[in-house]
């Protein structure tokens, strides 16, 4: 904790309302002005739901405001409970189903945290923005570029409403990222010529069909391992680092060539390494590299080199002297800190709206998967702009509303093969 100037000045404004004087109101936008009290509702009830739940509330305590927790969903049901146990949720306001983020959305509650598989986040997104909830929404937030230009459109529907969109990218909310994004804005290594972004590590999980389940079910448990589901660790995983790539950049790459195969995955029908070339345009180009097999070498991390200095993501920075703002925030967690930041942003009456980067970023993620699937090179305007390209439209079947409506048809599990 280092920012004691922000704590200070709102610890002052409840000061004064607990003194019962005339003072701004908590929450200026559309939550009750004169509570000290937000409620939240959580949709998926996994390791990473109950983490930001966690971390939302940590926020809270920060910001020295009262939580409620109204409901929590989750496809299966004893997922929702519990999470809704440990939270004093009431029994019946802990819903499962792939219909139960609907539920979720109709309580009372002024934040929605969204943590199920990507593939919901498009769908569950749109619904909780159109019930005028602020969001926080994991990454990455979709699996095909239909979904990303959902997310983008949500968003902007969100800025209309004020509503806030914070997204689990909490790169954008750490000291040491935010303090290289400064310096590098500020020329500190000059122009960016290039770069490297990798996530290289292990299969985080596999897990295998039970006798008897259903295929909708089997995709949910083990959606980290099909496409459809989670978009292929590149966009599932990987997109932490890209993130990084097109925020330090300014801009979005033009196009992706690249590869990648499967050697050793054991369910699903993703691959387990890519090696993307990202080509930013004027000569700039980054390496992307990922890779998900165990016992392999594995490293985390982004570098760019530039024509007067060298950085490693939110670490190691060698340049020229330049002036920058103090950079202050509140939690060396990021995951806290973004739950500070999107709290604020709305007691403030500036709600964050992080919508259209997250989505740009899962993009990118995207555009480097079709390549590597199809050997293509692949443009980003064949997913944002031009309704003729192939990719245009490509939507990853089941979609969120087949496992809605009951008609998932599980795909065969096994990986793509490239070329025509
Ligand atoms: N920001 C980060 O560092 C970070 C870290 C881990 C995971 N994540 C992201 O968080 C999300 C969740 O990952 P996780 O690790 O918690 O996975 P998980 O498998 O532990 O949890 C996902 C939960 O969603 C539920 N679910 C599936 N379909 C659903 C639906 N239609 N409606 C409601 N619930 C549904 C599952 O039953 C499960 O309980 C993913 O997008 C993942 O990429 C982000």
């Amino acid at each position: 904790m280092n920012s004691s100037i922000n704590r200070r000045s709102f610890l002052g404004t409840s000061t004064l309302i607990g003194a019962g004087m005339a003072a701004a109101p908590l929450f200026a936008g559309t939550i009750n002005q004169d509570t000290k009290k937000v409620k939240v509702g959580l949709i998926g009830c996994g390791g990473r739901g109950r983490g930001a739940l966690g971390d939302f509330k940590q926020a809270c305590s920060v910001l020295g405001i009262e939580v409620e927790v109204t409901a929590t969903g989750d496809a299966f049901k004893e997922a929702a409970e519990g999470v809704g146990k440990g939270n004093g949720v009431p029994a019946e306001r802990c819903f499962g189903g792939f219909d139960a983020y609907k539920k979720v959305i109709a309580t009372d509650c002024d934040f929605v945290l969204n943590a199920t598989p990507p593939a919901f986040r498009p769908l569950h997104l749109d619904a909780a923005v159109e019930a005028g909830k602020h969001c926080f929404i994991e990454k990455p937030v979709a699996v095909d570029p239909v979904g990303v230009r959902a997310v983008i459109a949500t968003g902007e529907k969100a800025k209309a409403k004020g509503l806030a969109i914070v997204a689990g990218t909490q790169r954008r909310h750490q000291a040491g990222y935010l303090r290289n994004k400064a310096l590098i804005e500020a020329g500190a290594i000059g122009q960016i010529k290039g770069g490297v972004v990798q996530w290289n590590g292990t299969v985080p999980w596999i897990k295998k069909r039970n006798a008897g389940e259903s295929e909708a079910s089997y995709m949910a448990r083990n959606w980290l391992n099909f496409t459809e589901m989670s978009g292929d660790h590149i966009v599932e995983q990987h997109v932490h680092n890209l993130d990084v790539a097109v925020w330090f950049l300014g801009k979005l790459p033009v196009s992706a060539i690249g590869f990648g195969g499967r050697a050793r995955r054991e369910t699903g029908n993703m691959f387990d390494f890519f090696s993307i070339d990202l080509d930013f345009g004027d000569g700039v180009h980054i390496h992307s590299q990922c890779r998900q097999i165990s016992g392999t070498y594995q490293g985390v991390g982004e570098f760019f080199t530039g024509t007067e200095g060298n950085c490693y993501g939110g670490g190691k920075l060698t340049g020229k002297q330049v002036q920058i703002a103090e950079i202050k925030v509140d939690h060396d967690n990021g995951q806290v800190q973004e739950h500070i930041d999107m709290i604020r942003s709305v007691m403030a009456g500036k709600p964050l709206n992080e919508a259209k980067s997250i989505a740009e970023s899962t993009l990118v993620a995207i555009m480097g998967r079709i390549s590597a699937y199809t050997g293509d090179i692949v443009r980003t305007r064949d997913l944002l702009e031009d309704a003729k390209s192939p990719y245009f439209n490509l939507t990853c079947t089941p979609t969120a509303l087949d496992f809605e409506s009951g008609s998932v048809k599980m795909p065969a599990e096994v990986p793509p093969v490239p070329g025509h």
